[in-house]
């Protein structure tokens, strides 16, 4: 051993042995500084974190929980999941949290696993509606194993359709309500989805993938005070590495912990863990509320600046991080606003908005996400002008350069990973 500790990432290293997968990393990091990234369900993770991820705790098996492990050796990976489930209940006033779900998607199997058996009936909101592919599609486990009745939101309001909800659940009296979407830009009213609930005797799972970072700032109303089960994941709006995680109620604690392991995974990816525990402590600082609440002012400013330029906001705007785009009245569809933003260095999705006639692939939406702009610590009047290069981008294709050039001078005052975080 030297005078300098070792600790992980040698990028040099990397160089000279796999200069084709250094470069993938090189290239990666131009992309990402040299565009707009409006992705709502992405972020730009911190360079701790990031730490955290290149460390040698990638080598380590600990299936199981701390202190009760099936392999050696895992006192010290012992501490960083203990620190992570330590800070995930003391940020979201969680009985129980377990760290170890791989992703949202993982997180979301073991919590049906906890609750369900196959064949069971679950309400959940329709893919086509905003709601994920992991409650009830049919290409999806969830689609295929469990009885599935769909909710949507009104086509008059776009809002949730609550009393759709309540009749569905009296009707088929599901034994699991999922609420929590991928694509819906309004605060979701947990309280009356926990009456619901009661009444038909049902467990409440939120999925709050999307809106956890806002919740752990403080921003928008937690979930936690209603659910039986919250699954999230750690990477979008919180900030995070990769992953998911699950909180829920001291009662349901055990059947969690068993259905993330040993029914779903194996041994937990120590160094992940460790780099959710980094990001739940990010989390809990003060800067963390207030990067939560700019997050939201400058999705309300990017929205309100779409609007202004014919690009319509399904539910007239947002209370989120998101707003989801309804390009009809524009002549475009998803699939080219995406194609056309792409060409002026803006990264967007296309997304299907409410009663769409058109199909998955084409769509007659964009969603559009403030998470990594606010990162790079652009804020509402910055957002005002993103607004109005995104509307050129898409109705003017042969502005595309005159967009590239002003992405170009946004992105020299707010480059990722040269602000601090
Ligand atoms: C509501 C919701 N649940 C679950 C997931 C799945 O997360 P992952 O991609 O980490 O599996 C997502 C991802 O977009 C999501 O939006």
């Amino acid at each position: 051993m030297g005078a300098e500790p070792y600790y992980g990432p040698d990028f040099g290293l990397l160089r000279t042995r796999d200069p084709e997968i250094a470069q993938v990393l090189i290239d990666e990091l131009d992309r990402i500084r040299g565009g707009i990234q409006l992705i709502a369900s992405e972020n730009l993770t911190s360079p701790a974190v990031m730490a955290a991820l290149g460390s040698t705790l990638t080598n380590k098996y600990a299936e199981g929980y701390p202190g009760r492990r099936y392999y050696g050796g895992c006192e010290v990976v012992d501490r960083a999941e203990r620190l992570a489930i330590d800070r995930a209940r003391e940020l979201f006033g969680a009985e129980h949290a377990n760290v170890q779900p791989h992703s949202g998607a993982s997180a979301n199997l073991a919590a049906y696993a906890a609750l369900l058996q196959p064949g069971d009936t679950m309400l959940a909101m329709a893919l086509s509606h905003g709601g994920h592919l992991t409650h009830g599609s049919k290409v999806n486990f969830s689609g295929r194993w469990f009885d599935v009745v769909s909710y949507g939101v009104r086509r008059d309001t776009e809002l949730i359709d609550l009393e759709e909800v309540r009749d569905l659940a009296l009707r088929h009296r599901p034994k699991l309500i999922v609420c929590g979407a991928t694509a819906y830009p309004r605060l979701i009213d947990h309280e009356v989805f926990r009456c619901i609930a009661d009444e038909v005797g049902a467990w409440l799972l939120v999925d709050a993938a999307h809106p956890i970072g806002l919740m752990a700032g403080g921003a928008i109303p937690s979930a936690v005070p209603y659910a039986d089960v919250v699954t999230f994941t750690t990477h979008k709006t919180l900030r995070g590495p990769r992953g998911g995680a699950i909180l829920c109620t001291g009662e349901l604690a055990g059947r969690i912990d068993r259905a993330v392991f040993p029914f779903v995974q194996g041994g937990p990816l120590m160094h992940a863990v460790a780099a959710k525990a980094v990001a739940f402590g990010e989390a809990m600082r003060p800067e963390f509320a207030d990067y939560a609440r700019r997050v939201i002012v400058n999705a309300r400013a990017l929205a309100e600046a779409l609007a202004a330029e014919g690009m319509r906001p399904v539910s007239g705007g947002t209370d989120t991080h998101l707003a989801l785009i309804d390009l009809r009245g524009l002549g475009v569809s998803g699939a080219e606003a995406e194609r056309r933003c792409a060409a002026a260095g803006i990264t967007l999705n296309r997304n299907a908005v409410p009663y769409d006639p058109e199909p998955p692939a084409v769509t007659s939406g964009i969603r559009v996400g403030t998470p990594c702009v606010t990162t790079q610590g652009m804020g509402p009047q910055e957002l005002a002008e993103v607004g109005a290069l995104v509307a050129r981008a898409v109705r003017r294709p042969e502005a595309v350069e005159e967009v590239r050039e002003r992405v170009s001078a946004l992105l020299a005052i707010h480059q990722p990973y040269l602000s601090e975080y």
